[in-house]
């Protein structure tokens, strides 16, 4: 099965043609315009640019797709939410001409449930037999992990920070979330305090590496409490009061590197504490990563060691870096379940959903 997938919920277009062959999620092609460049002059996403962004870039994706007539894609996959409602609407007014055009069934993906799938694409294969190459950067072939349930995922992104029960593919249970900030929106705020630009996650992460996480002793808001839940906007105010405090230090390259590592040091200790909570509490055999915050390496290598010391017998999968942030490959691998039990959308019902929750 082929599945076209789109994804345009916040400010990245993107699509992608995925193959699904047994437990082969290949990918045979993979865009993904990133309109950082535009936003970044802002200092974050302004939403009515994004949309304007996407409509202007998604006819030049559609055509370097090589597909006039629909030819080989079988299904169509479409995020319809959460995300900005004017940039979800271009992608999913594109997945309903497509499929009134080509006369394809059409799959609507929660965003959270497209991130989960981000590690289904980790074992796929470049295709030698296709007529045109695959991405010269598609995945190598890997060894295939076993995902295996119930499953547990950290979703981390600028937008969301959920903890997912999955008991199997295409059952959800949210054990918790974020009250306020989303972790990857407190890496990308402690940036503009910084004058780091944006996204401000791999800029902190950069500076963190090169730092003491132990100098300053940041809260880990909510980790003693007896939930899910996370908060980060108490800890962005801590950075922001430290930074205050110390003016004079601002200029000094080891001490904002010192301030990166305890704070990033900081929203890691809360994401992986909870993981491994909510991960002891739910006897879970395999612990997931997703999300653009989890191509954080060090939250990669902190997770990995709390789980050899903690819960050993879990396995961690974690998706390939490119996959961690947004594009339209895991809106495809979402899909196939879906696909699978023909759990298809009207093209002329779908609707767009800004805050559509998932389990
Ligand atoms: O998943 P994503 O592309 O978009 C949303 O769905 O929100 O995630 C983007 C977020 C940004 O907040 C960015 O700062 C963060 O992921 N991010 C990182 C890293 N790379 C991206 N945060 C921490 N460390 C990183 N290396
Ligand atoms: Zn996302």
């Amino acid at each position: 099965m082929k599945i076209l997938g789109i994804e345009t919920s916040c400010d990245e277009t993107a699509l992608a043609l995925v193959e699904i062959k047994g437990n082969d999620f290949m990918i045979l092609k993979n865009f993904v315009y990133s309109q950082i460049p535009i936003h970044r002059k802002y200092g974050g996403i302004v939403p009515e640019v994004a949309a304007r962004a996407h409509v202007e870039k998604i006819p030049q994706l559609l055509k370097r797709l090589g597909r006039r007539k629909g030819e080989d894609i079988g299904v169509i996959a479409v995020v319809n939410g959460p995300g900005l409602i004017t940039s979800l609407r271009v992608g999913v007014e594109l997945a309903k001409t497509l499929c009134f055009a080509w006369q394809k069934p059409l799959v609507a993906i929660n965003h959270i449930e497209a991130h989960i799938f981000s590690n289904w694409l980790t074992p796929a294969r470049e295709v030698k037999s296709q007529k045109s190459p695959p991405e010269a950067d598609a995945p190598r072939a890997q060894k295939v992990k076993s995902i295996l349930f119930p499953a547990l995922c950290l979703v981390a992104s600028g937008g969301h920070t959920e903890l997912i029960l999955m008991k199997k593919i295409g059952e959800y249970k949210k054990l918790g979330q974020t009250l306020d900030d989303a972790a990857g929106e407190a890496f990308d705020k402690v940036a503009k305090f910084l004058n780091m630009g944006f996204p401000g996650g791999p800029a902190i992460a950069e500076c963190a590496a090169r730092g003491r996480a132990d100098a300053i002793d940041f809260p880990r808001p909510l980790l003693d409490r007896d939930n899910f839940d996370f908060s980060f906007s108490g800890l962005k105010t801590a950075v922001l009061y430290e930074l205050k405090k110390n003016k004079s230090k601002i200029k000094n390259k080891k001490y904002i590197n010192d301030v990166c590592a305890s704070f990033q040091e900081a929203v890691i200790d809360t994401l992986v504490g909870k993981t491994i909570k909510a991960a002891k509490k739910h006897n879970v055999k395999t612990i997931l990563l997703a999300g653009g915050v989890s191509a954080n390496a060090w939250l990669r290598k902190e997770m990995a060691l709390a789980i050899k010391k903690f819960v050993p017998k879990v396995n961690l999968v974690k998706p390939e870096l490119k996959y961690c942030t947004d594009n339209a490959a895991m809106v495809a691998a979402a899909a196939h379940h879906h696909a699978k039990k023909r759990d298809f959308t009207d093209w002329e019902k779908i609707d767009v959903d800004a805050g559509l929750s998932l389990g």
